[in-house]
This record gives C-alpha cells, structure tokens and sequence, in this order.
C-alpha cells in the first residue's frame, strides 16, 4: 500500500484497519529499568537495612539519592518521600500552609495537587491556564485575596509554567511558591530545573513519570528553615532526623507533631540508578517530541481547522505530548475518537475538564468534616466551586487534543503515528 493508500483508507472508527496495530511503549523511566536496579535492590535486601536511618548494614541509598538529586537540579537541599502527593503535603508544611490560608492552583491540573492543599486544611482557588495549557499568570490577581498564602504553579506535561510572571507576582504580594514539577522531572524553564525556581518544588516518582521507583517522591529547597521543617514533619516531627536521635545531624531543633512521609532504601537505591539515566531519557523525548511537533506542524498548515499549542523553546524542550487545538469542542471528540481508532496515543487532557470538575471538588466532599471548606473561625464565608469559574480553561480544555509521545518511541513508531495523525486530518479536517 502507498501512503496516499493508507491515509485515504475508511477511518478505523468507521471499520477501517487501523494505522497502529501495536501498543506504543509510553513509559518513560520504567522502560529502563534493568540490570542497575536490579543489583541496587538486591544490596539493599542482602544489607537487611531498608529503613533508612537504621538498620543492621544501613547503606544510606535515600540520603545518597537526595544529594545527587539535589545537585542534579541544582537545589541545596532534598527531602525524599513516599510519593509527589507526600512532596507537596512537606512542601506546604515547610510554607506554614494551613487553616485560613488560600493556595493558587491552575484549574487544569491532577487532583493530587488540590488534595495536598485541602490535607493542608487550607482552600484551593483555581486560576485559569492559558493556550500553553499551563498556570496563566495573567488570573493570578483575580484570585488574589487577603488569604492568599501561595501559588502553586503545575508544570504539566514537562512544560515549565512561565515562572518569571509568577515570580514577579509572588514577589509584589508577598506570597510563597510550592511548584508541583511531579510531571516534569528534568524539564527546563530558561535552562533552569523546573522545581528549583520557587520556594520549595516537588516532584513524583510515580510508574508514569520520568524516572521511577513505582511510588516515591522528593521536595527540594534552597532554604535551610524550609528544609528543616519539612524533613522534621516527615519523620514524625524529627524522630530519627534530629541530633536528638543521634542519627543525622545536629540542626533539628524543636520538635513537632508531624507524619511519616519518609522514602524506604528500596525506592532509594532504584531512584539512584534511574537519576543517572534521566539525561538519556530527557534526551530522547526532546528528539521525538520535536520530530512529532514539526510533522503536526506541517499537517495544520493545511488544515486551517487545526493549531498546535504555541512554542516556548525555553519552556517546552521536554514535553511529554503535542498539544493541538481544533475549532469547537465536538470537533475535538470526534478527531481525539478517531485518532484513538487509528492507534494513535491521544486524548482529551484530563478528560476536557478542569480538576474542579470533580464531583468531590464541586461538593467538597471530605473524609471528615471542618477546614477547609466548613470551619467558619479560620474562613468565615464559605467559598463555591461551579463550572464556569474558569470559562477560559474551560473552553482551551474542550477543544484540546493531546499526543502522548514517550522516549522509547522508535523510528517506526514516529512515521506511523505522524500516518495516523495525517489519516484522521485528511478525513475530518
Ligand atoms: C501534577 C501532579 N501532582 C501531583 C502528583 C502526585 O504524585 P504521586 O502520584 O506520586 O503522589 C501527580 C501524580 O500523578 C501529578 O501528576
């Protein structure tokens, strides 16, 4: 079959044979899990030790995964966790984020940033994105009220939010920043690691995410203060952290009633060999990312019906999908429909919904009652959450599709991908 054979073919929504026959590989660290991890988990299992500040041979895998985590992003300090939701429950704590606080969040993000907030005991208030799907730093006065404490800017999908505007921002109103970078691991803003431009920044290591222990997470600060109440609220208020235990150093100060967020040595030693891939697999993704990017490009010049989410080279080196936007949001069903149909790894992005879609955000639906949203000494005026807050995101949200592109793709992968792509736009477009 030619080309042109291919992509004339019947849609395979409509009973044609799809383009893509195969499941694309879109994992991005776990696809190279191998024999590195395989030996670093078998030393921490013989060592007996995998409670990381004791143990009867204790190796310090987290303690070395946090150094050279730290100073692969270019942070002073790390503090490992059990996951990214763990990350940004420390990173909040660090901030002093609780009752009576609001917390900026983009109305396009995934519910673990806004369930961080409310474990806080403090009120999300979304802020609209804009066409780089990201924070849009042009709603953050309209969300602005005295209880404003911090701005929680997402980097989603390995594109960096334009920090420099929320920087500035922060700066004039006196507020903190926690980035979630749990998607981003790696990705830059103006050659700077996402996660190190704010207060504190955090990231996952979830099975999706770009280097991976299957659950884990880490929140890194350049403030000594930060970094001490977030390690202390980790560990049980300082149990083991402290001089007081005798364990790690001696800056642990006073106590506090804290959690158990800690990262085990298993996750530790997997993390370590997975840090030292990150650059590879960063790299990769960049290459094929800008592979699909200009084969898109080339496919919407002729189809009017069609755009590409704007470029910033500072910003979207490392994005994990393109992004395209069509005329209406039926239009963008049937195009993410049929390229589903073809094989093609693509979807509405988060469903075409904002987060505070979610019946348990509209309803405020807790697993206890009280703050944030029934607590009237801290928060006298409850607060609404309804569709059409951000109408905006709402509308970006409905007309988007997105192409999940992995590192792992091959040559074959990207030319047929780009033929399902150019199937779907030559018979809807
Ligand atoms: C934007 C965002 N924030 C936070 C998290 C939470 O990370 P974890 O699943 O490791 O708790 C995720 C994970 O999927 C995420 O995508």
């Amino acid at each position: 079959m030619t080309m042109s054979d291919i992509i004339e073919a019947p849609l395979a929504v409509d009973g044609g044979a799809p383009v893509i026959q195969r499941e694309l590989n879109r994992y991005k660290g776990a696809a190279v899990i191998g024999d590195e991890e395989k030996a670093a988990v078998l030393e921490v299992l013989e060592s007996q030790s995998l409670f990381r500040y004791y143990g009867p041979h204790l190796l310090s895998k987290v303690a070395q995964f946090e150094q050279d985590f730290a100073g692969h992003v270019g942070a002073k300090h790390a503090v490992g966790a059990s996951s990214g939701t763990a990350a940004l429950r420390l990173g909040l704590a660090a901030l002093g984020v609780g009752p009576g606080c609001e917390v900026i969040v983009p109305a396009v993000t995934f519910i673990a940033s806004v369930g961080a907030i409310v474990a806080a005991r403090a009120r999300p208030v979304f802020a609209e994105v804009d066409e780089s799907m990201q924070l849009d730093p042009a709603d953050l006065r309209r969300c602005l009220t005295p209880r404003t404490k911090a701005i929680m800017p997402v980097h989603l999908g390995g594109v960096a939010v334009d920090m420099d505007a929320v920087l500035d921002f922060a700066r004039t109103h006196g507020l903190m920043v926690i980035e979630d970078a749990a998607q981003s691991c790696g990705s830059l803003y103006k050659g700077r690691a996402v996660g190190t431009l704010g207060h504190v920044g955090c990231f996952s290591f979830q099975l999706e995410k770009n280097i991976t222990s299957g659950e884990g997470g880490i929140m890194v600060t350049d403030d000594d203060e930060l970094f001490r109440r977030a390690a202390i609220y980790s560990d049980q208020g300082g149990q083991f952290w402290t001089a007081h235990a005798g364990v790690r150093d001696t800056v642990g100060g006073q106590p506090v009633i804290g959690d158990n967020m800690r990262m085990n040595e298993i996750a530790g030693a997997i993390l370590g060999c997975q840090l030292h891939k990150l650059p590879e697999l960063l790299n990769r993704m960049e290459r094929n990312t800008a592979i699909v990017r200009s084969a898109v490009q080339e496919i919407a010049d002729e189809h009017p019906g069609l755009y590409l989410r704007p470029s910033h080279p500072d910003r979207d080196r490392h994005a994990l999908s393109v992004l395209v936007y069509l005329t209406d949001a039926a239009q963008a069903d049937a195009v993410a429909q049929a390229l589903r149909g073809e094989g093609v790894p693509a979807g509405k992005v988060y469903g075409g919904l904002p987060v505070y879609a979610a019946p348990q955000i509209l309803n405020q639906w807790m697993i206890t009652d009280g703050c944030p949203f029934n607590c009237s000494t801290f928060f006298p005026e409850p607060i609404h959450y309804h569709m059409g807050m951000c109408p905006r995101t709402e509308d970006l949200l409905g007309r988007a599709v997105s192409i999940s592109i992995g590192p792992m793709y091959e040559e074959e992968d990207l030319e047929d991908l780009i033929t399902g792509v150019q199937k779907v736009a030559h018979h809807l477009l």
